[in-house]
């Protein structure tokens, strides 16, 4: 498994991470012995680091990492590393109500979680996103506390801009930021890269299929479940997704014409942005794991790079990302 290293002082990970929220919610069903092989499978793999969220189903996600990490071979549990987000809050009936980046609150959100992952540590402990009434300053510092007391390694940020970003990174180091970027969401390119660069602060690119959008599997007919994120996605809505898949279609062409599949043209693309960059791949069966990982072995030269740009320019996506209110919390977009 190749290796990228996240920021200047942040872990060295496998390049590729394995993304586990689909596992438990936001994308319709799963199924869970297929999950956890597809965790297993990642670790075989060689891929280490495993992305979470407390509020994935509601802890849901993190047990499931527990028991995927209890009944795999000891080698493969003692590399892996868990990168957690916390903050968001939740109802009963699954809706999310805001954030809470209070320094007690996060020293409560992380005993939960080392509860329910088993673990001693969270390799990597970030906000989801930032808390309106708390300063970041509050926030990461109560999270470096943790670092102190050995319940935490690096701290992470995700969804954040770039002024966001320096002010973090004047209390603590930052290890990585965590943030969508794809062939259809180039937003970070402005500013936020060249700011995380600047800082040494690695980047965790989630959505690079754009959630499973730009993967080549999705298809105009697909039925997707009340509880699917994708029914609310504006990039998912009639003309949009009609739009976003002619994309698609244009990215396949090059795909076919190279003997690779769309996926794999994605991730490779995004991979091919810098080395400081980790794609998180969403992949919850062992099929769609095995497909990520062969972006692995795909080098994109300078023309099919060009090919890749006219067939998908910068800001070529129909729709926001985020259906408006998400768009409302996203730091990284104000
Ligand atoms: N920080 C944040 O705000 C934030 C937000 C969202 C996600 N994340 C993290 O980033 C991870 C990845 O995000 P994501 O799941 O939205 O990204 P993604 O990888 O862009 O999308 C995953 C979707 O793509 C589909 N897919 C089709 N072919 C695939 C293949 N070969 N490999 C992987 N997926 C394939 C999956 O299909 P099926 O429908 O067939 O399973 C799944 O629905 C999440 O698991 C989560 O840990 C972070």
């Amino acid at each position: 498994m190749q290796t990228r290293t996240l920021g200047t002082t942040g872990p060295q990970t496998s390049a590729l991470g394995l993304g586990c929220m689909g596992m438990s919610a936001l994308y319709g069903d799963s199924d869970r012995s297929e999950s956890l092989a597809t965790v297993h499978a990642a670790l075989d793999a060689g891929v280490t680091l495993l992305d979470t969220g407390d509020f994935y189903g509601m802890g849901h996600n993190e047990l499931l990492i527990n028991e995927a990490l209890r009944t795999a071979p000891v080698a493969a549990r003692e590399k892996a590393q868990i990168s957690v987000k916390f903050g968001a809050l939740r109802t009963v009936e699954g809706g999310f109500t805001g954030y809470d980046g209070r320094p007690n609150a996060v020293k409560n959100f992380a005993a939960y979680s080392l509860q329910r992952l088993g673990t001693d540590h969270i390799d990597i402990y970030r906000i989801a996103r930032v808390d309106p009434d708390v300063p970041i300053e509050e926030t990461v510092g109560a999270i470096a506390e943790l670092v102190e007391a050995g319940h935490v390694r690096h701290i992470g940020l995700s969804e954040v801009g770039a002024q966001t970003l320096r002010r973090a990174a004047a209390v603590a180091p930052i290890s990585d930021l965590q943030i969508e970027y794809s062939l259809l969401s180039r937003g970070i390119e402005e500013a936020i890269l060249p700011a995380a660069r600047e800082l040494g602060i690695g980047i965790t690119a989630y959505g690079v299929l754009s959630r499973g959008l730009i993967s080549g599997h999705f298809t105009r007919d697909r039925k997707l479940a009340a509880n699917d994120f994708r029914g609310m996605s504006p990039r998912f809505q009639g003309e949009n997704l009609d739009r976003n898949l002619d994309l698609v279609d244009a990215l396949r062409k090059i795909a076919e014409q190279k003997g690779v599949s769309v996926a794999q043209t994605a991730i490779a693309w995004v991979l091919s942005r810098g080395t400081d960059i980790v794609p998180l791949v969403g992949a919850r069966r062992r099929d769609r794991l095995t497909e990520a990982l062969g972006a692995l072995d795909i080098t994109l030269d300078a023309d099919d790079l060009s090919a890749i740009e006219h067939a998908i320019p910068p800001g070529a996506a129909a729709g926001d990302r985020y259906p408006t209110e998400q768009m409302a919390h996203l730091d990284s977009e104000h």
